[in-house]
């Protein structure tokens, strides 16, 4: 399995994103800010992954933490949460994960006589707990959705949605990857992914590694693809998804949702319920993260465009409910309308 992020006894060790496909390097991160960086600076990303990490830099802090009593644990627990939140705006399993971390820090710090190593342990142990369960999940994923895909065919895909985006198996990419284990022969169109290209870098990188056919494209190049019969299916991953269905994902994807429509083709998003948010009502309130101009100015250290142009670079964008065929998630495929699916199943309690 592809080793995206590992807890170690140094620290939570880190496959370099940013240096793949050409250089499979690692980074060793041995405190919580150091974890904040590589969340920043994306040697690791994508949401579920991020959330993991997230827990993980919290267990780190509380482990390194100089801390002889809960009384002077507390705030520096807070800070700790405070620097990992402030990472990424976008993703919401990263808030996820700091919830569930403070939600079992409260639960202990409150009991009385608990020890400092005992809260560490514990909080450790959630933190790798999470990291199985998002393997779990993802492999659910891609039961519950494997059987939407062409038994034959053409199956595109936006940025990076795989094992590299979880801590394995990978939620879009596990959708794939199911149907081809079941014998669906598929062909994955990667969109490249302009402007960090987790596209043609890394679901290329890891489709290849386990022999699934891929061709990368061009982001301009899915419409004509569309028109000439080649995509019989879209798969994606989500960052946030809000009450109303409304998707939030990598930047470019509302362009495909839109595309896939009108060509007939079916647009599916998988994602966990981690990601999904029922305290945002639409798409229009969810933070949007604006990255870095060089991310588009530079590629490869070159300069590509004149100076004095002009710069936007939103990392995400929203695909409104009405583009999405069908939601997938571990707990089951949902399909429109979306604030009834998703209130149901948020009623239901997990397992149920
Ligand atoms: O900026 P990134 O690379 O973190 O964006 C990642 C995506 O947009 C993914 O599609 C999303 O996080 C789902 S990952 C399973």
């Amino acid at each position: 399995m592809i080793p995206t992020l590992t807890w170690t006894e140094k620290g939570v060790e880190f496959l370099d994103q940013t240096r793949l496909p050409l250089e499979e390097t690692y980074v060793l991160a041995t405190t919580y800010q150091e974890v904040a960086d590589v969340i920043t600076t994306m040697v690791v990303r994508g949401a579920p992954a991020i959330g993991v990490s997230a827990a993980m830099g919290v267990a780190l802090g509380v482990k390194q933490s100089p801390a002889t009593t809960v009384a002077d644990l507390t705030p520096e627990f807070e800070q700790i949460c405070r620097v990992l939140a402030a990472t990424r705006p976008t993703a919401v399993n990263l808030f996820w994960a700091i919830a569930r971390m403070r939600e079992v820090y409260q639960k202990l710090s409150a009991k009385p006589g608990i020890s400092i190593p005992e809260i560490r342990e514990i909080l450790i142990a959630e933190a790798n707990k999470m990291y199985e369960e998002d393997i779990a999940s993802c492999r659910e994923m891609g039961k519950n959705g494997a059987e939407l895909l062409p038994r034959s065919g053409g199956v595109l895909t936006h940025c990076n949605a795989g094992a590299l985006a979880t801590c394995g198996y990978g939620t879009a990419l596990g959708v794939i990857r199911a149907a081809v284990e079941a014998g669906a022969e598929i062909q994955v169109y990667a969109d490249e992914t302009r402007p960090f290209l987790q596209g043609a870098r890394l679901t290329a990188w890891e489709l290849l590694h386990d022999n699934i056919p891929t061709t990368v494209i061009c982001d301009n190049m899915a419409a004509s693809m569309m028109r000439r019969g080649k995509i019989q299916a879209v798969v994606v991953g989500a960052d946030r998804i809000a009450a109303n269905g409304d998707v939030a994902n990598k930047i470019g994807t509302y362009g495909v949702a839109v595309l896939a429509k009108e060509h007939g083709i079916p647009f599916y998003v998988a994602a966990p319920w981690s990601t999904i948010d029922m305290e945002t009502p639409t798409g229009d309130t969810i933070p949007i993260e604006e990255r870095p101009a060089v991310e588009v100015t530079h590629h490869g250290g070159k300069q590509l465009t004149p100076e004095g142009a002009g710069i936007e670079n939103p990392a995400f964008d929203v695909t409104t409910a009405q583009y999405v065929t069908a939601i997938i998630t571990e707990r089951g495929v949902l399909r429109a309308p979306y604030p009834e699916s998703l209130a149901e199943l948020a009623a239901t309690p997990a397992g149920a």
